[in-house]
């Protein structure tokens, strides 16, 4: 397993460019399969989880080739309907081929996900979605296995106790492209990559309206082409290299970001202090003096993304008072915390939320990460850190983050990764 070595205390200077977004092409790359087709997707992330997809897709027999940041698909061969324990365990959202192959094939069988680091992740509101299309779900022997030979367009509200459900909605809206009659998703998720996902099938001859509202509503067409399309700029990176900056007294220039998308995270980093400059697809961050506390309070979007918790937790660790994140969308998504306090941080968590004393400086320590926004957040902290930062198990920084290290040392960090 690969390490981080990180000597902190270099400020970040320089420009970077942000890669496509792992949350819209997960979906996306599932999605290819509701035409018999062949498709071209740009700006595709070189991520972990990314090649999990393509193994799920070739397992189905889909031929699928990654060149540079393009893929290159062809989903006529496709037969498989089942997306096995072994693939399904490495990434969760390989089930977002469920609502393509019932679709599809009208039969699919997908592993049930297992535990997740960072909380209980249940996938009721996914079969709610597709049960309400008229599929039959069970779940057998931890396998997930639809069937449903003609989906029905239907009025399905997928609202769960925490608010709407990204996946839950992508899933529910690929079954129904291609239902018959009418499908309204009430209690919709608005997230960026929900319209991504959106703009792709419509692309591809979907006839869709509403999203990036909580009412979408899908009139069935009786078939999807293939298409070209190019991938939005990931928002969690972005903001991920802007907290980065900011923790280092940096300045850097973002390039080919959606700043519209980041809204809630460049506001947040304008209250602790920083600098920021918008200028079409990018953005500039500089930070001088000290980081202010602020509060924070995920939420679904356009609200503070809860992907970007634990980066900013660390950043606060080192401002000049007391901040508060509350983050309740994910149960346990704390991971970050005992790690950082070994890092000199004095961070005190309850239920849902952590207490955060800002301290003058952390310092370098042994740590463990633990799933990808927690494994930044400790990537964070060690930039800005006195003395040496090692972090095991970075396979999950690499699950959503490309070659995070060469482009962190292009800006002036001093990271290294140690093969083991
Ligand atoms: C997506 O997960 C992202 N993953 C997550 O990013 C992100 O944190 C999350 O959306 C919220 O923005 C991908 O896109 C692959 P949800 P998803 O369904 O779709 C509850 C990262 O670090 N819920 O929107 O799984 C759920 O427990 C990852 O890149 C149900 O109750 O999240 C949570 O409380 C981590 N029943 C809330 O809804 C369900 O059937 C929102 O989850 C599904 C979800």
């Amino acid at each position: 397993m690969d390490k981080f070595v990180i000597e902190g205390g270099k400020r970040l200077v320089g420009d970077v460019s942000v890669k496509g977004a792992k949350n819209s092409t997960l979906p996306i790359l599932a999605a290819t399969l509701l035409a018999e087709d062949e498709f071209i997707i740009e700006n595709i992330p070189r991520v972990r989880d990314i090649f999990t997809m393509k193994r799920v897709l070739e397992t189905l027999g889909v031929s699928i080739s990654l060149e540079d940041d393009t893929i290159y698909i062809d989903t006529r061969g496709a037969v498989g309907f089942e997306a096995p324990y072994n693939l399904v365990k490495q990434m969760r959202a390989s089930y977002y081929v469920l609502g393509p192959l019932l679709s599809r094939l009208g039969r699919t069988r997908v592993s049930l996900p297992g535990g997740c680091a960072i909380g209980p992740r249940p996938i009721d509101l996914h079969i709610k979605g597709l049960k309400a299309l008229g599929a039959d779900i069970s779940v057998v022997h931890g396998y997930i296995e639809g069937y449903g030979e003609r989906l029905k367009g239907s009025k399905i509200l997928l609202l769960g106790p925490n608010g709407p459900s990204v996946g839950a909605t992508i899933n529910t809206m690929m079954a129904a492209v291609k239902a018959d009659g009418v499908t309204m998703i009430e209690g919709a998720a608005m997230e960026p990559e929900v319209v991504d996902v959106v703009n792709f099938l419509k692309r591809c001859g979907a006839d869709i309206q509403g999203e990036g509202t909580r009412k979408i509503e899908i009139r069935g067409v009786k078939k999807l082409s293939g298409c070209k399309y190019r991938v939005i700029p990931d928002r969690i990176e972005a903001g991920t290299f802007a907290v980065a900056a900011t923790i280092t007294g940096g300045d850097i220039y973002l390039r080919d970001v959606s700043c519209n998308y980041i809204g809630s995270i460049l506001s947040k980093l304008k209250e602790i202090g920083a600098t920021i400059s918008l200028e079409e697809d990018c953005v500039g961050v500089r930070m001088d003096g000290d980081i202010m506390p602020i509060d924070i309070e995920t939420a679904p979007y356009p609200g503070f993304p809860t992907d970007m918790q634990a980066q900013f937790t660390s950043l606060l660790s080192l401002s000049n008072g007391v901040s508060v994140v509350k983050d309740s969308i994910f149960e346990e998504r704390f991971m970050h915390v005992p790690e950082l306090v070994r890092m000199g941080a004095n961070l005190k968590r309850e239920v849902d939320y952590v207490i955060i004393k800002g301290v003058p400086c952390l310092s370098g320590a042994q740590v463990m990460a633990s799933d990808l926004r927690a494994s930044a957040a400790l990537l964070i902290a060690g930039l800005a850190a006195e003395g040496t930062t090692e972090i095991s198990r970075i396979y999950h920084i690499d699950r959503g983050y490309e070659s995070i290290e060469t482009r962190l040392a292009t800006l002036g960090a001093a990271i290294w990764r140690l093969k083991e």
